[in-house]
């Protein structure tokens, strides 16, 4: 059954925060909003389904995790990427980002050294800060128009005393799918120097033609022990809002320990209709996929066609995975501080800003593509006049 995505579904005064804050966050409400990270479509037919059944019932008091929430992520991971994970290592989480605090918590101390990769999802740098940890910088490179790691920095900042290192796989907002090589170079540096690995693997879904998603921690056993993988059906689904993600932990002790933040501060119960949902969504939500993964490839194409042909001074960083489209603005003849006004006020586009992923963002834009075909092409015509008015 072909699902429709170019419909355009209206989320104003729905209390969604892509467009319910662009006053507050943009300061203008009639910007086409192509920032936050969750999609303009409506989540697979057997998720909404389920989701209505459950909530036909009409009590909705506190509840339990049955197995099927586990089989269906197990069978999902199997099925859709060739990981066999274990019943035993599978946890909750309510959230990748409270994954990741969480694991900051129970795993590091106060001081500790714990590295990321900028440009990088924005949060990394918050878990780490608020948390009075030290951040460590293991900077991508970016060559030919792919972001690659810096082994070499990636061991001097180990050599450093890194304790912890926070995977973006695939990457955001950069778009690479790390390959095996890359993972287990990273990986066997990471089991060198003892530093405990957090792979956030929430886009692993979403990965175009020609790439793979490996998970880190199906690198190698030694590999898995320091590692605590992070999945969800939240963005592949459009189901964010439901707040119900997966950890996978095959080594009992740091399982243990992340179980034991989650107990102690009460969140492990989770909500009735996330349950309900990624067991929907992992269960039926295949086909749909298959069909998003290919709409997104065409809008992406779109976006590669519109900034060779017409936008003079913008490249694009093109993802190999996740519906997020990194723009190199760094030619526009514009301040890079002025980039984002002009998206603002001259393209009536909200992107985000690169500046917000790390200092190397400065002078890039991410533009998020899940959204309609139409509205993606509205978004293009507007940058294109704006540009040409420069
Ligand atoms: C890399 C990455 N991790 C985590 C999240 C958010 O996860 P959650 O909403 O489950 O906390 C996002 C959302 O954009 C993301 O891009």
């Amino acid at each position: 059954m072909p699902f429709d995505f170019d419909q355009a579904v209206p989320r104003e005064n729905t209390d969604s925060v892509k467009y319910d804050l662009r006053e507050k966050l943009f300061g203008r409400e009639d910007i086409i909003p192509m920032w936050v990270a969750d999609m303009d479509f409506r989540v697979p037919p057997a998720v909404s389904q389920a989701i209505h059944e459950r909530a036909n019932h009409g009590i909705y008091g506190y509840s339990i995790r049955p197995e099927g929430f586990y089989d269906s992520a197990i069978s999902w991971m199997d099925k859709r990427h060739g990981w066999q994970v274990a019943r035993d290592w599978l946890t909750f989480s309510p959230g990748i980002v409270p994954g990741v605090n969480l694991a900051i918590m129970g795993l590091t101390a106060p001081g500790d050294k714990i590295m990321i990769q900028p440009p990088v999802y924005f949060p990394f740098f918050d878990a780490i800060k608020k948390n009075d940890r030290q951040l460590a910088e293991n900077r991508l490179i970016l060559r030919n128009g792919r972001y690659y790691v810096d082994l070499e920095d990636f061991e001097r900042q180990l050599q450093g005393g890194v304790r912890m290192f926070i995977l973006s796989n695939p990457h955001n907002p950069g778009g690479s799918v790390w390959t095996r090589q890359e993972l287990e170079d990273m990986g066997n540096l990471c089991l060198q120097y003892g530093a405990t690995i957090i792979a956030d693997e929430i886009h692993c879904d979403i990965v175009f033609p020609g790439y793979r998603y490996t998970p880190m921690a199906s690198i190698s056993e030694e590999i898995a022990s320091q590692t605590l993988t992070f999945i969800a059906p939240s963005k592949t689904f459009n189901i964010a809002g439901l707040s119900t993600s997966v950890g996978i932990i095959s080594d009992s002790s740091l399982r243990r320990e992340f179980n034991r933040m989650l107990d102690r501060i009460h969140i492990g119960h989770g909500n009735i209709f996330g349950t309900v949902a990624l067991q929907a969504a992992y269960n039926h939500g295949g086909e749909w996929l298959d069909q998003l993964l290919v709409y997104l490839k065409q809008n992406l194409e779109l976006i590669e066609h519109y900034i060779h042909e017409r936008l003079d001074g913008v490249k694009l960083i093109r993802p190999e995975g996740t519906y997020l489209a990194w723009l190199d603005c760094r030619e526009l003849p514009l301040e890079n501080d002025r980039i984002n006004r002009f998206m603002i006020e001259q393209a009536g586009v909200g992107l985000n800003d690169g500046a917000s992923f790390g200092e190397n963002g400065q002078g890039f834009q991410r533009l998020n593509f899940g959204c309609p075909r139409s509205t993606l092409q509205k978004v293009l015509e507007n940058l294109d006049h704006a540009i040409r008015n420069i």
